[in-house]
């Protein structure tokens, strides 16, 4: 864990420790994310125990594409999933994804998938409370909905950065395969608020909505993933009626600021 000084200062050298650690030596094996065409740009998928930052501005797909890492992860795979939603609510995200064929509230009556309680009177308690539902459900992937979100609720920037670490922390020695969303302020040059996340986590995705001539295009590029080669190009990605599908075959061109 980050050890944290008087100062607003964060140790350094043990959060290098961390980014240093390989995902790869957690475990060999890759993770199906089960989202069309997302695996190919990885690779064949994601270093199992990693976390991965999900990074784009707002609307261009986060959620949904989270929901399907965690619903084909219960339904293909029979690997549990934990949500911790911290902007929509519960009911919000479960009404958004049956229009895309994913009953999340049959997967939680089955007790293969989660969404975590939070009190936000209490928010310092988060890591733990996660940390306990990822055990009593056996969570193999994980959602965090969204860091950016985090802010809110601890504004003091020294509590927000030793909670972020603590999170990612918790995830890692859970051995969880996680994506962690992280909002991208419109104009920013970086993949998160408080330039930390992106370094911090194991692999990072970003996903754009730009316009081109007279229409906007989306567009995904996997940023980073430590231990394994991937696309370094920008593909075009769509959201249709069964949710974000990826074009692995063909690249986006769009003036990217990153
Ligand atoms: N039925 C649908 N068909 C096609 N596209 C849709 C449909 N429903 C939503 N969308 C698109 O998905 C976007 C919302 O997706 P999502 O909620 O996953 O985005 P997000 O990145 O999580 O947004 P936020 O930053 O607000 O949390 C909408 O802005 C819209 O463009
Ligand atoms: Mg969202």
């Amino acid at each position: 864990m980050v050890s944290m000084k008087d100062s607003n200062i964060i140790d350094i050298t043990k959060v290098v420790s961390l980014k240093n650690k390989p995902a790869s030596s957690v475990a060999s094996d890759r993770v199906n994310t089960g989202i069309p065409g997302f695996d190919d740009i990885l690779n064949g998928g994601i270093p199992r125990g990693s976390t991965v930052l999900i990074a784009g501005t707002a609307g261009t797909g986060k959620t949904i594409l989270s929901s399907q890492f965690l619903y084909t992860g219960v339904v293909k795979y029979k690997e549990p999933g934990v949500y911790l939603s911290l902007e929509e609510s519960p009911e919000s995200i479960k009404k958004n994804n049956l229009k895309f064929g994913m009953d999340m509230g049959h997967l939680e009556s089955t007790g293969q998938f989660s969404f975590v309680k939070y009190d936000p009177y209490h928010v310092d308690d988060l890591a733990t409370h996660l940390e306990g539902k990822i055990r009593e459900m056996k969570a193999k992937r994980v959602v965090i909905d969204s860091i950016s979100a985090l802010k809110f609720y601890l504004r003091e920037e020294t509590n927000y950065r030793r909670m972020m670490f603590n999170i990612m922390n918790t995830l890692k020695r859970l051995g969880c395969t996680s994506f962690i969303i992280s909002e991208i302020p419109v104009g920013s040059t970086g993949l998160s608020r408080e330039g930390m996340a992106e370094f911090i986590s194991d692999a990072a995705v970003v996903l754009y909505y730009s316009r081109v001539d007279s229409s906007f295009t989306r567009a995904v590029q996997v940023w980073k993933m430590r231990g394994s080669g991937h696309s370094e190009s920008l593909h075009p990605y769509k959201i249709t009626k069964t949710g974000v599908v990826v074009y692995p075959k063909e690249e986006a061109f769009i003036d990217v600021k990153h």
